[in-house]
């Protein structure tokens, strides 16, 4: 196995390790989170874990959680969800977080908003000094309102990319949007900037996280880190 493949199983089981029987968890989305759901089919079906329920936060998870044999539920059922555990794709000293390569941003920050605790999972690469510096903000977008959007994230700083598919259409969501990829560099005031983006109708969600988590574990060439926000 590749060492950074190694390094996302490792933080993705040190995360599994705190899930607790009967609780309701949120399945994150990605290749770390992937391992986080391998592993917990595997204590499900050990009988180390019993009466665990989980909400998928995107199609791609519920078709691995589903493959793997993990109870599901919906938000609708279980509103409140004890532990979140997702990857991301930067994380700052704050443990802000840019996330969203793989799409499922928007489901992604509702299950972390409705979940009591979030431990976000990482390889040491995805540490950053500032937001931006190393990942595109993915900003999923109303179809109908794509183009002048496009403009307008321009405006702010953001030039972008319409993601598209390797076929060349357009990258759709779970919800059907399209995603834009802005290349903002790092970001001197993401508060701002978040603020922004909220305000613009077609802008259905963007992939800063900010002051949403407080616990990440990251995996490195040392071991385990786990940082935590008191
Ligand atoms: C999915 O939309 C993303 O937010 C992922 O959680 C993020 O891109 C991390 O993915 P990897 O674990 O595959 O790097």
């Amino acid at each position: 196995m590749e060492e950074k493949e190694r390094l996302k199983q490792l933080a993705a089981e040190s995360a599994v390790d705190f899930i607790r029987s009967g609780m309701v968890i949120g399945l994150g989305t990605g290749s770390t989170a992937f391992f986080a759901i391998k592993k917990i089919a595997h204590q499900l079906h050990n009988n180390i874990l019993k009466n665990v329920v989980a909400v998928p936060s995107s199609l791609a998870t519920e078709r691995e959680a589903l493959r793997f044999g993990i109870p599901l539920t919906t938000l609708d059922e279980h509103p409140a969800i004890d532990l979140t555990i997702d990857g991301a794709d930067e994380v700052d000293p704050g443990l802000n977080l840019i996330k969203g390569r793989g799409g499922a941003l928007l489901r992604e920050k509702i299950l972390i908003q409705a979940s009591r605790r979030t431990i976000i999972i990482v390889d040491e690469s995805k540490l950053s000094s500032r937001l931006g510096a190393s990942s595109p903000v993915p900003v999923e977008v109303l179809p109908f309102a794509w183009k002048p959007t496009a403009l307008f994230l321009t405006s702010l700083g953001g030039p972008n990319i319409h993601r598209l598919m390797p076929d060349g259409r357009p990258f759709l969501t779970d919800q059907g949007n399209f995603i834009l990829d802005c290349n903002f560099g790092p970001i001197e005031e993401p508060v701002h900037l978040a603020l922004k983006m909220k305000e613009r109708a077609g802008i259905v969600e963007h992939g800063m996280f900010l002051g949403l988590v407080s616990d990440v574990i990251v995996a490195g060439q040392n071991g385990i880190n786990h940082l935590k926000i008191k």
